[in-house]
This record gives C-alpha cells, sequence and structure tokens, in this order.
C-alpha cells in the first residue's frame, strides 16, 4: 500500500472514532461542513459553555462562531430528554448541529463529542487552515454506564507540578472521566498547606534523599485554583489524607502524633513503614483539624481517609494504645484501627460528607455510609457491596496504571513491577458476577491508579496514563455489550493523534521506550 495514494483518495469525512464510545450513534451518511457561517446559539444558561466551545474551535478552524438567536450550531437544554444528569443528545444533519441535554455537565459533554467528530486537528493548538471542517451526519445518544469515573494520582512520593494538574484535568475531561482522587500525604511527602499547622508543609513536603532536598506542596490558594478548573471540566476532586499510617511526613513534621515520641525524617525509601498515628484524642483531633481546612477546600461530598496498609506492631507495642483498646473493651488492634476511622467517618458525616477508605477500612468493623476503595482485588469490593456500603473499584490487577504496560520489563521505563497491558485495562468489568442486581447498584465505578514511587516527573505520569485511561474511560462510559477490543484499538490508533497535539506523552501502541 502507498500510503500517500491511499490518503488522496480517502473522502474527507471520516467514520467517527469517539473515545469513550457512545452509548448508540447512528452515523446517516453526509456532513455538516462548518465555514465562516457558522453560528452559536444557546439559551442564558448555556452562554459560558458557548463560549467555551468557540474558544476551542475558534481560534484553530478561524471561524469566528459569532452568537445568533438560530445557530447553526444550537446548544439547547431539553428537560424531557431520559438521558439522566450527564447525558446528552447530539444531532447532526448537512444544516446544522444540535447538541441537548438536561444540564450543564450533559451539553459538557456533548461538546467533548462534538471535538471528536471533527477533523483531528481540531485538537491543534494553532491555525490549521489546509482541513475542511467537516462534522459527519449523526444521532448520538449518549449516558456513562458509571457515576464514578475516576483517575488517581499520588503526588506524594513525586510532587507535580499545579500546571500539570490542570493539564491531566484537561485530559481527564476529554475523556469523560469526572473524578479526581488526589492522594496528598504520603511518608514521602505532605504536599497541602494547613494552616493551623504550617509545620505540615513547613518540614513535612521535604525530604532529604540522595539527590538532595526534593519536595513541594500547594498552598491553599493552588488547590482553590484546582478546584476551580475541576469544577469548570464537571470533575469533583476526592482529597485524600492518609491515616493512620503512610503518615511518616506528618509525624516529622510533628513528634508528638507518633507512637514514639522519637523525631523522624520525612521518608526517602519506598515500602510500607512501622510509623503510624498514635491513638491519642489530641491526635483525633489534630487530624479532624486537617480535615476541616480540608472539607473547607473541597467542595465534592467525598472526604478519602487512606486506611490502607497499617502495621499495627507500634499499637502492640504501645502501652498507650493497649490501655486504649481495654478502656474501649476492644479485642485488638483490628478493633482499634476500625475504632479510629469511625471517629474520622462521624466527623466527616458531621460535615455533611461521606468518607472513603481503602478496603482495609473493612477490617474490625466499618462506619455506616462509609464507601470503599476495593485495591486487593475486587473481594473487598464484594463484601463491602453485600453489607450494603457503596464501592469503588480499583484492583491492582486491571487498575494499577504504575504496573508495568509489558511483560518485557526491560523494554520499558522502571516501574514498580507487575503487568496490566491496555487490552487487560479493557477486559476488566467492574460489577463482579458474585453481586446480586441490588447490590450491583452499590458499585458506584471504578478508576485508575497512579502510584508515584517510579513516576517522578509529569512525562512518566502520562506515559503511564495514557492510553491506559482511554481503555479505562470506555469500561466506564460505554454500554458493556457494545464494548470491543478491537473496534477500541482501530479508534484509539485515531485519538491518539489528538493526544499528540495535545503533548500528551503517552505509550505508544507498538511499543515502549527506555
Ligand atoms: C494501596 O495501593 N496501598 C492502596
Amino acid at each position: 500500500v502507498i500510503p500517500f495514494l491511499v490518503a488522496s483518495v480517502l473522502p474527507s469525512i471520516s467514520a467517527p472514532m469517539i473515545i469513550p464510545a457512545p452509548a448508540k450513534m447512528i452515523v446517516s451518511g453526509g456532513a455538516f461542513r462548518m465555514s465562516d457561517s457558522t453560528t452559536i446559539s444557546a439559551p442564558a444558561r448555556l452562554l459560558p459553555l458557548a463560549n467555551r466551545l468557540r474558544d476551542l474551535i475558534g481560534p484553530t478552524t478561524g471561524f469566528k462562531l459569532p452568537p445568533s438567536p438560530s445557530g447553526t450550531i444550537a446548544l439547547r437544554l431539553n428537560s424531557r430528554n431520559t438521558l439522566g444528569r450527564e447525558g446528552y443528545r447530539l444531532t447532526v444533519t448537512p444544516g446544522g448541529v444540535e447538541i441537548a441535554a438536561n444540564s450543564e455537565v450533559g451539553i459538557f459533554y456533548g461538546i467533548q463529542t462534538l471535538l471528536q467528530l471533527l477533523p483531528t486537528e481540531v485538537y491543534s493548538p494553532k491555525r490549521v487552515s489546509r482541513v475542511q471542517w467537516d462534522i459527519p451526519c449523526v444521532n448520538i445518544e449518549d449516558a456513562p454506564r458509571f457515576a464514578w469515573r475516576g483517575s488517581h494520582m499520588d503526588v506524594g512520593r513525586h510532587f507535580m507540578p499545579k500546571e500539570f494538574i490542570f493539564k491531566h484535568l484537561d485530559t481527564m475531561a476529554m475523556h469523560k472521566l469526572n473524578v479526581f482522587h488526589w492522594h496528598l500525604t504520603e511518608d514521602q511527602g505532605w504536599r497541602i498547606e494547613i494552616l493551623k499547622y504550617p509545620r505540615l508543609t513547613d518540614v513535612g513536603a521535604w525530604r532529604n534523599g540522595p539527590n538532595g532536598r526534593y519536595g513541594g506542596y500547594y498552598s491553599q490558594s493552588d488547590v482553590r485554583e484546582i478546584v476551580k478548573y475541576a469544577a469548570d471540566r464537571f470533575i469533583t476532586i476526592v482529597p485524600e489524607i492518609e491515616m493512620p499510617g503512610h503518615c511518616q511526613a506528618a509525624i516529622a513534621a510533628y513528634p508528638e502524633l507518633g507512637n514514639s515520641g522519637d523525631r523522624l525524617d520525612v521518608g526517602v525509601d519506598w515500602g510500607v513503614y512501622s510509623n503510624v498515628f498514635n491513638v491519642k484524642d489530641s491526635t483525633i483531633t489534630f487530624l479532624q483539624n486537617v480535615l476541616d481546612e480540608v472539607i473547607g477546600l473541597f467542595p465534592g461530598k467525598f472526604i478519602h481517609i487512606g486506611g490502607d496498609e497499617v502495621p499495627k506492631t507500634q499499637w502492640a507495642d504501645s502501652a498507650f494504645a493497649q490501655a486504649k483498646i481495654r478502656k474501649l473493651g476492644l479485642k485488638n488492634e483490628q478493633e482499634l484501627q476500625s475504632w479510629f476511622i469511625k471517629q474520622m467517618a462521624s466527623f466527616i458525616s458531621s460535615r455533611g460528607r461521606r468518607l472513603v477508605g481503602w478496603d482495609e477500612i473493612l477490617e474490625g468493623g466499618l462506619a455506616e455510609g462509609a464507601v470503599v476503595m476495593s485495591w486487593r482485588g475486587v473481594d473487598g469490593g464484594i463484601a463491602a457491596a453485600k453489607a450494603g456500603h457503596d464501592v469503588v473499584m480499583a484492583p491492582t490487577e486491571f487498575t494499577y496504571f504504575d504496573y508495568y504496560q509489558s511483560e518485557d520489563w526491560s523494554k520499558e521505563p522502571k516501574a514498580i513491577g507487575g503487568f496490566v497491558p491496555l487490552h487487560k485495562v479493557y477486559q476488566f468489568e467492574p460489577v463482579p458476577k458474585e453481586l446480586l442486581p441490588e447490590e450491583a447498584k452499590r458499585i458506584l465505578g471504578a478508576q485508575g491508579q497512579l502510584w508515584s514511587e517510579y513516576i517522578s516527573t509529569p512525562e512518566q505520569m502520562e506515559y503511564m496514563g495514557y492510553p491506559r485511561l482511554c481503555a479505562l474511560s470506555e469500561v466506564l462510559w460505554s454500554p458493556r455489550e457494545e464494548r470491543s477490543y478491537e473496534d477500541f484499538v482501530v479508534r484509539l490508533r485515531a485519538h491518539l493523534k489528538r493526544l499528540d497535539y495535545l503533548k500528551v506523552n503517552y505509550r505508544p501502541m507498538d511499543g515502549g521506550k527506555s
């Protein structure tokens, strides 16, 4: 095949290559051709989104897209449609485009789909003049399968600059992902400013490793900016403050939070540390004060308190912890962890929010209303759903994007281990077959994990995140029965050109780089 010849006979209207695939799409032939005379109409409530669409398409196409009462691109609020809060209907005829939805978020997703119906070049940051801006005639009715379509990012092990968080949120929105789980504290770094406890970042955000002093943190004004940026893209941020383990940076800042009272350094090596918070009332109050500021910064419903990988050795050796166990009438250290989490759960619910924790929070009993994030496989999620808890699936086998993308590790940049290739992600089914239909409703969705022990730069974060997040977006958005990996891969090849324009450093389909 001579690529040049093939390209020259291709019709200018190509088959839609949309990721995640819409729930229903009928392609009817023909196209709407955008031009200088294309206009946009929108009711007052949708004017900000009309402006966003103009800003997205205008500079690249060179079209002004002025407002008009009967625009050739019409955005409409349509309370009669049955597509739910996030759904939309997108209709393209030779005469124009209509996006209708019940709310702003549906219109926003309709706009994301519209961009993917246009020639790939629409994602170019620069003016493109050699393209016919044709939009194939389609009838799309679309709505997500799951409410929680998440991307997790650990900024504790390695700090990621604010500008990169913005870029990541943009790429998420393009894939209709709507939850950014921001893992903000770790043994190796505390990354969020807490006004009441300045040493958390003065001390806890910095470590002295083999390459010198390393660190960084987000000021509260950075956090407000990021929360706003996410909200503008209909993304909820779930902040995570780790407790009672993975907290050595906090103990380094305030030794009175630890069990030994010893001065500790902010962690440098990777792994699970034995240093955990003590169970004194003053520590519970300290952490509730931290959560109080966190709740003030993040308007979303969910507050994540970690709860994973908590060695019980220090509590077993601590006279204070043992006396607490007796005083509370508890059986053991597992129940003490459960008590600890319940202190946070009741505080968080008193503020009208819901606690989320990794599946270890099930051990020793779980507070009502808490959400379980199932990472050690799906069994924790199954148990939680059967016990009446909401669940977010995050199993290592399918969603740990810090794992290798090739079986041959020597062909890849150093990663933590494992093997989670693209097709494996695509195969993932978030609702385990063990669940009855009523229990299955407890599965809110799933998310991809980007733990950063071996991810030290934004480029590497993107390399690990994409295209696996493209596959996950389809698992979470598109109807299960419509999913086809072969079809996904065809669409993905076109989609990666969009990511090229956006300078997303995804892993190439045909292999890694070292
Ligand atoms: C985890 O990977 N420790 C949740």
